[in-house]
């Protein structure tokens, strides 16, 4: 066993991972992660309808070969508004849905890996399995680099200096919401921006933060795109997406 598998580890048998799989670049997984990527029972992702999974996509130079895998797909993702009716009904159902099916796994015996874009813990999926299930199973959650670290990193961008706050937004807060937000920081990410773009960038503008406001589309993958936001002219951004604005604080 090399050292590398030495410090990756093993899974445990009916145990849940929460892996975070890192921004985009397999080469920004953990050792942990990618260890129990190989290890796990049963490697379990969520999906788009249509679409291969991001996180899946993230670990496929990692997969071994006959490894068994539980796809789950959304009924919905941004199509409606998350406030709505109908997207909580129905990704509630989802979700427990989604929890039942890992619970059954887990019983069985099976290690289960959950993958996460990202870090589990930051605006994950992974949250909504973690609170259903973590009374009931053990469950070890994997840290990762989260989008925010790869896209400042990519597009080159230190972000907070000496006593520069952070404020993370996401780009679904109402416009208001979010220039009130805007002016209050000294630096900041805005999450979620897809087909909020149009109006992150209208308070971007408003907050007078324009000129220092970078939007970064798939950060770390291979079709990444970084330009600054005063060129972001189209209404709908990637939904892989952010804008990022670095702080100016004390730089010694
Ligand atoms: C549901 S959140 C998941 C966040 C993830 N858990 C993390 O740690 O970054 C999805 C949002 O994360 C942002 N995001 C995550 N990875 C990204 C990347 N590689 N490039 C651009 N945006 C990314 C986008 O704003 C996207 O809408």
């Amino acid at each position: 066993m090399s050292v590398l598998d030495t410090l990756a580890g093993t899974a445990t048998a009916g145990t849940l991972y929460g892996i975070g799989v890192g921004p985009g670049d397999a080469r920004y997984l953990t050792l942990r992660a990618a260890g129990l990527v190989r290890a796990v029972d049963v490697l379990a992702y969520f999906a788009k309808a249509g679409l291969p999974g991001n996180a899946r996509r993230i670990v496929t130079p990692l997969l071994v070969e006959g490894q068994a895998e539980r796809r789950f797909e959304y009924p919905l993702t941004d199509e409606v508004p998350a406030e709505s009716a109908e997207y909580q009904h129905k990704i509630g159902a989802f979700y427990r849905a989604t929890a039942d099916a890992l619970a059954t796994l887990l019983r069985q015996g099976r290690s289960v890996g959950l993958l996460a874009e990202g870090d589990p813990f930051f605006y994950g999926s992974f949250m909504h399995m973690w609170r259903r299930l973590a009374s009931d199973f053990p469950v070890e959650v994997v840290p990762g680099v989260t989008g925010m670290s790869g896209c400042w990193t990519r597009a080159n961008l230190p972000m907070t200096w000496g006593n520069d706050t952070l404020a993370v937004l996401p780009g679904t807060l109402g416009e208001d919401q979010l220039v009130e937000r805007l002016r209050l920081a000294d630096a900041a990410v805005i999450m979620k921006v897809g087909r909020n773009l149009a109006k992150v960038r209208r308070a971007v503008e408003a907050a007078g933060l324009l000129s220092r406001a970078v939007y970064v589309e798939r950060g770390t993958m291979r079709d990444e795109r970084i330009l600054p936001l005063a060129e972001c002219c189209a209404p709908t951004g990637a939904y892989f997406a952010m804008v990022l604005i670095p702080g100016q604080g004390r730089q010694l």
